[in-house]
Formats: structure tokens, C-alpha cells, sequence
């Protein structure tokens, strides 16, 4: 059975559905053939993430070609494995998903490929036993990206002459065993060991949201305000810190503050930037869209693809942030 869906089909369900209206011409769509993705997200939990979600149902719509059946597995891991599973029943032609975390995907996937249906990882990676198990992976080098943002804070404590000062550092940590989360706390446990004045004086769980970083960054608040760094795996989190330490009377600010370091770069987060409240945000591209979408053509034309692909990401910092840099932000 020929498994992309035929738009005619779609047409009709549209304008039953009262979807698409009569006036428009059938044919327009009718000779066409969409092809079916089946997209499982993470959740919802961040700017970064809506982002993301937007971007991809944007990107397949069926004015490019697609029928996409989005499923949001709410933050659960074994939502996102039933998901997939629903896609196989549903023989989709494409199986494309965002994984809560690395580990745990191994059957789910042999699954797909007894199906024989392409999976595409995006954002995070995952460990697979076999390389068989996935077609391809798009998304964010998180180590390098926590390495950009370590090298920066070494060499602004450098030019403040801190070198040999104690660095107090409280750690919001992201989605635990998300690649993310692995990714950008290795890079600040490296950080660690390279400068023997840095310190970790607290680490906990912020989830990737404002409202989690709030309530945690509240409680180490209680115990001590000696801080001098607050490094957060997310925008969402380093304004839930910052919401919570200006509410106890800490300035942030890279000058004569708080160091907050954060990730993602969305606009809300570089806004607090530009005031000087966030000293620097790594970017984590969410526009990852458009190179599923080029993945899934070269492998509808029969041609080889990229298998591990990692997005071009830069960073911004409140020294030389422009609220231009801002609004040509697309999110
Ligand atoms: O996996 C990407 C991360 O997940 C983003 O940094 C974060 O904001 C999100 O929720």
C-alpha cells in the first residue's frame, strides 16, 4: 500500500470538516501527494520549545507538501514512545521526534524500522545500540555550546582580574539526562576542574522553566547569597533566578553583580540582556524545520543524507547586544 496520503482524501475531509472552503477548487491540492510525518515534541515547557513547534508545523504544512500528525508527549518519555507507536499503526511515512532524554529508545525504534519507516531525531540526541535504528539527527552541539559560554565567563573574570578570587557558582540544571542538560554541564564541570577558584556551591533541577528555577533559586537564596555566577541551562530558568534574586535584593548584573549565564538566545532572554541582567545567552537554534524538510527530500529522491548534523549557533552578550541584534530575531 502506498503510504503518502492523497491530498484528494485530505480535500475531502477538510470540507466536511468545514476546514476548506467549497470555493476553492478540489484540484488544486488533488493531484498531489502529501507526505506523512508523524512528529512527536518534548513538551512545552520553554519559549525555545513553542519556537520549535511552531517552526515545525509551519514547515510541514500541506501547502508544502505534507499532512503532519503532531503529538506533545507532555514531558513523559513513555508518551513519546506511544506516540511513535501510533505513528507505525498509522504507517506514516516518516517518523521525526524530539527525545525527552538519550537513553530508553532502543525497542521503540527497532519497532520503526521493522516497519521500515525513517526516523529522523531532531534537537537531542539519543544513544541507539545499533546506527540502523535512525535515519538522521538535526540538532544543537549542547557541549560546545556550554564550552562557548565556560570560555566566556574565563575570560571576563580574566579581564576583571578574578583569577585568584573564590567564584561562589549556584547551577540550574535543565531536563535531567536530556542531552541538553549532559551536554552543557559537562562543559561547566570542565570549566570546574580547569580553574581550581571556581566552585559549585549549588546544584539543582530547574526543568528548562521560569517557574521551576523560581521556586529552586528561592530556597538556595535562604541558605546563602554569596554568590557570584548562576549558570542556567535555559533562558526560562536564568529569568526565574533572576526573578527570584532581585526579589531578595541581588543585582544581577556582569559588571558589579551576579553573573547570569544562560542559554537559547530566544528574544524574551536577549531583552534581558540588552538591560544587562543576563551577562551572556549562547544560542540553541529552534528553527530545525526546514532541515528535516531537506532531509526527508534528498530521502524521497532516493539520496544519501547527512547522517548527524549539527546547527550553526552563536552567542550574544550584554556588552555587545543591540537591540537591532534583537529585532531581527525571528523568535
Ligand atoms: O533541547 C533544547 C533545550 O530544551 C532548550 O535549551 C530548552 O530551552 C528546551 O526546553
Amino acid at each position: 500500500m502506498k503510504k503518502s496520503v492523497c491530498a484528494a482524501a485530505v480535500c475531502a475531509m477538510l470540507m466536511l470538516s468545514g476546514c476548506l472552503s467549497a470555493e476553492k477548487p478540489a484540484s488544486d491540492v488533488s493531484e498531489e501527494n502529501l507526505i506523512l510525518v508523524g512528529f512527536s515534541q518534548v513538551g512545552a515547557e520553554s519559549e525555545w520549545r513553542v519556537a520549535n513547534t511552531e517552526n515545525m508545523k509551519a514547515t510541514f504544512s500541506e501547502k508544502n507538501g505534507y499532512e503532519l500528525i503532531f503529538n506533545d508527549a507532555q514531558q513523559k518519555q513513555e508518551n513519546q514512545i506511544k506516540a511513535i507507536r501510533t505513528f507505525i499503526q498509522q504507517d506514516v511515512d516518516y517518523i521525526v521526534f524530539s527525545p525527552k532524554v538519550e537513553t530508553g529508545w532502543n525497542s521503540i525504534l527497532k519497532e520503526a524500522k521493522d516497519a521500515g519507516i525513517p526516523v529522523i531525531v531532531t534537537d537531542r540526541y539519543i544513544e541507539a545500540e545499533d546506527e540502523g535504528l535512525y535515519t538522521a539527527y538535526i540538532g544543537s552541539n549542547f557541549r560546545q555550546e556550554g564550552e562557548k559560554a565556560v570560555a566566556w565567563l574565563e575570560s571576563l573574570l580574566q579581564k576583571q582580574g578574578r583569577t585568584n578570587d573564590t567564584i561562589n557558582i549556584v547551577h540550574i540544571q535543565g531536563t535531567m539526562e536530556s542531552s541538553a542538560q549532559i551536554g552543557r554541564t559537562a562543559a561547566l564541570d570542565e570549566g570546574v576542574v580547569r580553574n581550581a577558584n571556581w566552585h559549585i556551591i549549588e546544584r539543582q533541577c530547574g526543568d528548562f522553566t521560569r517557574a521551576k528555577a523560581l521556586e529552586v533559586m528561592e530556597a538556595i537564596l535562604e541558605k546563602t547569597k554569596d554568590i557570584d555566577v548562576v549558570y542556567c541551562e535555559n533562558d526560562g530558568e536564568a529569568l526565574g533566578a533572576i526573578d527570584a534574586m532581585e526579589k531578595a535584593g541581588l543585582k544581577c548584573n556582569a559588571e558589579d553583580g551576579v553573573i547570569v549565564i544562560s542559554f537559547d538566545a530566544t528574544r524574551l532572554g536577549l531583552e534581558y540582556c540588552l538591560a544587562g541582567k543576563i551577562a551572556l545567552s549562547v544560542e540553541c537554534n529552534p528553527l530545525q524545520g526546514p532541515y528535516v524538510h531537506d532531509i526527508i527530500q534528498k530521502l524521497e529522491r532516493g539520496e544519501k543524507v547527512e547522517r548527524e548534523k549539527y546547527i550553526d549557533e552563536t552567542q550574544f552578550d550584554c556588552f555587545t547586544i543591540t537591540q537591532k541584534m534583537i529585532d531581527s530575531r525571528p523568535y
